[in-house]
C-alpha cells in the first residue's frame, strides 16, 4: 500500500499537461470515483490497524497533492489561451503606418512670416506692442493734426473718450514706442492686427494685419529706401519684379509715397487682376516727418530715416489669388486646407 501511494505521488508530481485534454484524463485516472486515488482509499479497509494513522495520512497528502495539482494545472492553461488571445490582438507592427493629417498654418501667417524673414535677413528686428492703444502713440506722436479725419469715430473705435484710448489702427503706434525707448540706429518691423471702422466687404474689413518698418541712422536718404524697397518686391513676388514710387500724403512722413509693383500674373501689358493697369499697389512709405522723431525724443537735426507700412490681407489675396478678404476670417476648412504645403 504505501509503495503504490508513492508510485502515485511521484507520478502525480512529474505530471505536466500541454493540453486540456490531457489533463482531463489525467482527473479520471487520479481522482475520479474509480481513479486510482478513491481506488486506494477503498482499500484502507484492508489496512492493518497499526498502520492505519500512518497510511491515512499519506493517502490524505496524495489527494491533497493530486486535487492541487490539478488546479495549478487548469489555471496554467486558462493563462495561457488568454494571453494567446492578447498576442493575437496587439498591433501588427509591419503594417504601414496612419498618418495623422497635418494641419495647415493660415495664409495670413504664411506671409506674415514670408515678409518678417526677407526684413529679418537685412538687420530688422520685430518689435510688437499693445492693440489697444492712446491718442499719442496712435495719432499725436505721428503728427496728426488735432482735426484729422483719421481720428473720426468713423475710422477709428474708441475704448474710452476723454483721454482718447482706442484700438489701433495702424502698427505706426509700436514704432512711436521703439523711438521712445531707443536711440538710432533702429531698424525694426512690426506685424500686427489692427482696427479701422470699415464697412465690410470682399476688399475691405474692420480687422486686418499690417507689416510697417522703421529705419533710422545718420545720413538715411529716400534712396535707401528705394533700394530697400526694390529687395523686398523681389523677394516677395520674384526676380523679375519691377517697382514704381507715386507721389502721396502721410502726415509721419515727408515726402510720402504709395509702392506698385509690376502685376506678378501678367508681368506687365495688363490683365484682370491688375486692372489693366500692370501695376498692383502694395505699400505707402516716406521719409519720416523731423516732427515724428522730435516728439519721440531723437534728434531730427542729427538723424533721418524712412518708413514704410503695408496690409498682409492684400499681399495674400494677390499671390494666392484670393477673390474675397472675407475668407480669412471665416475659417472654412475647404479654404484652408489648401494651404497645407505653404510654409
Ligand atoms: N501707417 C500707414 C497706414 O496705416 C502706412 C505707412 C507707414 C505709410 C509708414 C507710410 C509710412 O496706412
Amino acid at each position: 500500500m504505501k509503495e503504490k501511494i508513492d508510485a502515485l505521488l511521484k507520478e502525480v508530481e512529474r505530471f505536466e499537461a500541454k493540453t486540456a485534454e490531457e489533463l482531463e484524463a489525467f482527473r479520471l485516472r487520479m481522482l475520479s470515483k474509480k481513479g486510482a486515488i478513491p481506488s486506494l482509499f477503498q482499500d484502507f479497509r484492508h489496512v492493518e490497524p497499526e498502520a492505519r494513522k500512518e497510511i491515512g495520512r499519506l493517502l490524505n497528502e496524495l489527494k491533497q497533492t493530486a486535487t492541487l495539482k490539478l488546479q495549478v494545472l487548469k489555471s496554467g492553461l486558462e493563462d495561457q489561451a488568454s494571453g494567446q488571445e492578447t498576442l493575437d490582438s496587439k498591433p501588427d507592427m509591419t503594417m504601414p503606418a496612419v498618418f495623422n493629417p497635418i494641419g495647415s498654418r493660415h495664409p495670413l501667417s504664411v506671409v506674415r512670416n514670408k515678409i518678417n524673414t526677407i526684413f529679418e535677413k537685412i538687420g530688422f528686428v520685430i518689435s510688437e506692442g499693445p492693440e489697444i492703444e492712446d491718442d499719442w502713440h496712435n495719432f499725436s506722436a505721428l503728427n496728426f493734426p488735432e482735426e484729422h479725419p483719421a481720428r473720426d469715430m468713423q475710422d477709428t473705435f474708441f475704448v474710452e473718450k476723454q483721454p482718447d484710448i482706442a484700438l489701433r489702427t495702424h502698427t505706426s503706434s509700436v514704432q512711436v514706442r521703439v523711438m521712445e525707448n531707443q536711440q538710432p540706429p533702429i531698424r525694426t518691423i512690426s506685424p500686427g492686427r489692427v482696427f479701422r471702422n470699415e464697412a465690410i466687404s470682399a476688399r475691405a474689413h474692420c480687422i486686418f494685419h499690417q507689416v510697417e518698418g522703421l529705419y533710422i541712422d545718420e545720413g538715411v536718404s529716400f534712396a535707401d529706401m528705394k533700394q530697400i524697397l526694390l529687395y523686398f518686391a523681389r523677394e516677395m513676388f520674384g526676380e523679375q519684379t519691377r517697382i514704381r514710387l507715386r507721389p502721396s500724403f502721410f502726415p509721419f512722413t515727408e515726402p510720402s509715397a504709395e509702392m506698385d509693383v509690376s502685376c506678378n500674373i501678367c508681368g506687365g501689358p495688363g490683365c484682370p487682376i491688375c486692372k489693366y493697369s500692370g501695376w498692383i499697389e502694395v505699400l505707402g512709405c516716406g521719409m519720416v516727418d523731423p516732427n515724428v522723431l522730435d516728439n519721440c525724443g531723437i534728434d531730427s537735426k542729427k538723424y533721418t530715416g524712412y518708413a514704410f507700412g503695408m496690409g498682409i490681407e492684400r499681399i495674400t489675396m494677390n499671390i494666392y489669388q484670393v477673390k474675397d478678404l472675407r475668407m480669412f476670417f471665416e475659417n472654412d476648412l475647404r479654404f484652408l486646407n489648401q494651404f497645407t504645403s505653404a510654409l
